[in-house]
């Protein structure tokens, strides 16, 4: 898969641990910024990143920020967007299976970076349970 990810300054050193990670399974990965830890404005990468799964030129989206919730109110702001902060294994997998997230957003200052890293692992492996109740549900918050 094509997987766009960016993160703000709070993020920036959990983003350059997990890019190889992604890359090692097998996933493309298209790095929007920032590409240091001076201080930016976290809405901006959320647009980035937001922009590509719009324009379908990615299929899903990481940003990280320094405990996720930023970016994840900056990109739900878009309706396409289905932006989901995760802290553990088990919501990265819901977020995936019932809410179709399409953005996965996680903390650097929250997060342990081994559970970062299996947090992402289980994000990319799995799919959405298609049909059904959890697209009903999907569908009406979706234009
Ligand atoms: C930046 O200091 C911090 O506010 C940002 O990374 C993020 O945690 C916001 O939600």
């Amino acid at each position: 898969m094509k997987i766009a990810i960016g993160s703000d300054h709070g993020g920036f050193h959990l983003k350059q641990r997990l890019i190889p990670v992604i890359e090692s399974l097998g996933h493309q990965v298209e790095n929007v910024g920032c590409y240091d830890d001076s201080s930016v404005d976290y809405p901006d990468y959320a647009e980035l990143v937001s922009q590509k799964i719009i324009a379908k030129d990615a299929e899903l989206g990481i940003l990280i920020c320094g405990t996720g919730i930023g970016m994840s109110i900056a990109a739900n702001r878009h309706y396409e967007i289905r932006a989901a902060v995760c802290h553990d294994e088990y919501t990265a997998e819901m977020s995936r299976e019932h809410n179709n997230a399409n953005i996965l957003c996680i903390g650097e200052r929250v997060l342990d970076p081994e559970l970062a890293e299996n947090i992402v692992k289980v994000y990319l492996a799995t799919e959405f349970e298609q049909g059904g109740r959890h697209q009903r549900r999907i569908d009406k918050f979706s234009r």
